[in-house]
């Protein structure tokens, strides 16, 4: 039987729609507008057209956008005197630092510098430490929007087999916990993996996260199970130009599984979406407010 084929960028419009909803209902009952700070240093331009999408997204779900853009060579120091004015700015819920960073400036001590209940990214080693122990923290925007389209499929993940290949610490190692902590049984593979064939193959849940082309065939995955995808990876076509391809090579893969995520269209448009999701819920927290069901872990 042909694979479900998990659409993303319909998952992300409804995520994005339950936002606007919170967002309206913030407005009208206590006058509060979150706000979410997006900090892009240097002139990246992978990091540019993201940078522009998350304030277009932020802007359309009625929240306030503030972009700060610093040259290349902005020092340590006015980088963390800007993130330290943001931290106490009480019109802005969430902060962003686009990564990566220059590499003069050390990318830890930056993102530990933000107020970890303002940190949308839940990159801050203390919202690691809440997630890594099971408390309430800000969960990292691409995982948390498998770990929704996964709860959306499955219902219940509870002694599912999980395989995370890759092991970044912005989508494998939190994608592992969430998982652990909807009670899957995990195993986080990578570069040094024996027999990583094998290790898929006992799957029922494959998380594809290396950034290597179609580097996962179908004849890996088990029968039936569910492929998340979350590598983009520009390639050449043979016959010019470049096309996107995941870290799963989709056509054998979706001939097996019984679920798959595409690329483009299926964990990419998530993860702005959980970020919009992410900053809502900091700034009801901010504020004692009820947070939003289901926008988090
Ligand atoms: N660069 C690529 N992905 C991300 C992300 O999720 N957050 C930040 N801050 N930078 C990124």
């Amino acid at each position: 039987m042909a694979a479900t084929v998990i659409d993303g960028k319909a998952f992300a419009a409804r995520v994005r729609g339950q936002v606007a909803e919170h967002v309206a209902r913030l407005k009208e009952e206590s006058g509060i507008i979150p706000g979410l700070a997006v900090v892009l240093v240097g002139e990246d331009p992978a990091s540019q057209v993201y940078v522009r999408s998350k304030g277009k997204q932020t802007v359309e779900v009625g929240m306030n956008s503030y972009e700060h853009k610093l040259d290349v060579d902005t020092s340590e120091a006015d980088l963390l005197a800007l993130i330290d004015r943001l931290n106490k700015d009480a019109d802005v819920h969430g902060i962003l630092v686009q990564l990566p960073l220059p590499s003069h400036l050390n990318e830890d001590m930056v993102i530990n510098s933000i107020d970890p209940a303002k940190d949308v990214d839940g990159f801050h080693i203390s919202n690691v430490g809440l997630l890594g122990t099971g408390q309430k923290s800000m969960v990292p925007c691409t995982p948390l929007g498998c770990l929704m389209m996964l709860r959306d499929h499955h219902g219940s993940l509870s002694g599912l087999n999980a395989v995370v290949i890759g092991r970044s610490n912005i989508v494998g190692k939190p994608m592992a916990q969430l998982l652990l902590n909807d009670s899957c049984t995990v195993t986080i593979a990578h570069s040094r993996t024996k027999d990583l064939a094998e290790v898929v193959g006992r799957a029922d849940i494959v998380i594809a996260a290396v950034g290597r082309p179609e580097m996962v065939p179908g004849d890996w995955i088990k029968p039936g199970a569910t492929v998340i995808d979350v590598g983009i990876n520009r390639i050449d076509k043979p016959e010019g130009g470049t096309r996107l391809v995941g870290d799963c090579d989709y056509a054998s893969c979706a001939a097996v599984a019984g679920a798959i995520t595409p690329v483009p269209g299926g964990v990419g448009p998530m993860t702005i979406a959980c970020l919009l999701a992410n900053t809502v819920t900091a700034c009801c927290r901010a504020h004692g407010l009820i947070e939003p069901q289901g926008l988090t872990a």
